[in-house]
């Protein structure tokens, strides 16, 4: 009897020793993500981009606390995208046009949005397993509610290719053609204290006149909706719709206006640019 009350006891020293042991591996994973978060919001592209060079882990522990985080949110920012997507399809526009819609996801991290859209896509299926998944079309058959008929194109560009949907590449100077795409997103990924350079970037590559870009971001970054508004018009889009207020984002849809690459002036800039997320430890 002795001897099992003492075994029992034991095991639960056990336990509370490996709890222990969890919460500090947990805790010292959550400084690691803050103090990566902080170093991408306050350096430049330049300088994030040698950051991951140096130390290509640096990026999985950002994602690993960046997924921690969005657990917490009621919804993924990159899930809005997502649906906001298969509505830009049905759109007049773009749904009775024979050729895919061009999408980039700019800043994708883990891709979550071409993943989605290409999940169960029986064009995956029907382009053959051999060829490269970045090159694949979605082609929904259309018989789901959900499936748009119109095929997507995206491509998925980060600072490191997390997996085989992502591509390398900075997004304050991509190797894209001027013009040549219909849809740009940045969910969560307007990051570095150059990051008005991504807009102007985007401005460049989306299709004049008919080109849509995404955005959303962390509320507390943004110090005045109405002055960020300004800013991004100020490299030639038009605000498509009221921004809606996600509880920790905001999700802002803008279309690219006709008018030649342009850049607002320093004080618009200045009054625009988006502020640091500090996530706060649990
Ligand atoms: C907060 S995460 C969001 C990831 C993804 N868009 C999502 O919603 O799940 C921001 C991402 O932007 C990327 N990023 C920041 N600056 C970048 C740059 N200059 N070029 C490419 N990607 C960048 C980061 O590496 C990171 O993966």
């Amino acid at each position: 009897m002795i001897q099992l009350v003492s075994l029992s006891s034991a095991l639960a020293g056990d336990t509370a020793m490996a709890k222990k042991r969890k919460s500090a591996k947990e805790r010292l994973m959550g400084a690691r993500f803050r103090m990566l978060n902080e170093e991408l919001y306050r350096s430049s592209s330049e300088d994030n981009q040698t950051l991951f060079e140096k130390d290509p882990e640096a990026f999985a522990a950002y994602h690993q606390g960046f997924r921690a985080q969005v657990q917490r949110w009621d919804q993924h920012p990159a899930m809005m995208m997502v649906s906001k997507l298969k509505d830009i399809c049905k759109m007049k526009i773009h749904r009775d046009k024979p050729e895919p819609l061009t999408v980039v996801d700019l800043g994708c991290g883990e891709a979550l949005i071409a993943k989605e859209i290409y999940r169960d896509s029986p064009a995956n299926q029907d382009q053959g397993d051999s060829l490269d998944v970045r090159q694949k079309q979605f082609k929904g058959k259309g018989k789901k509610k959900t499936q748009p008929k119109k095929p997507i194109v995206i491509r998925s560009f980060d600072l490191v290719a997390d997996n085989e949907y992502a591509e390398v590449g900075n997004i304050a100077a991509l190797n894209l053609e001027s013009n040549s795409q219909d849809v740009a997103i940045f969910s969560l990924s307007l990051m570095g204290n150059d990051h008005p350079l991504f807009i102007q970037e985007a401005a460049r590559i989306l299709k004049k006149d008919t080109g849509i870009m995404l955005v959303s971001e962390v509320g507390s970054r943004i110090t005045s909706q109405k002055m960020f508004v300004k800013m991004v018009e100020g490299y030639g889009f038009k605000l498509d719709t009221t921004p809606r207020d996600m509880n920790y984002f905001v999700f802002f849809e803008f279309k690219r206006t006709d008018a030649e690459d342009t850049v607002p002036d320093e004080q618009t800039i200045a009054a625009g640019r988006l502020g640091i997320c500090e996530y706060k430890p649990r």
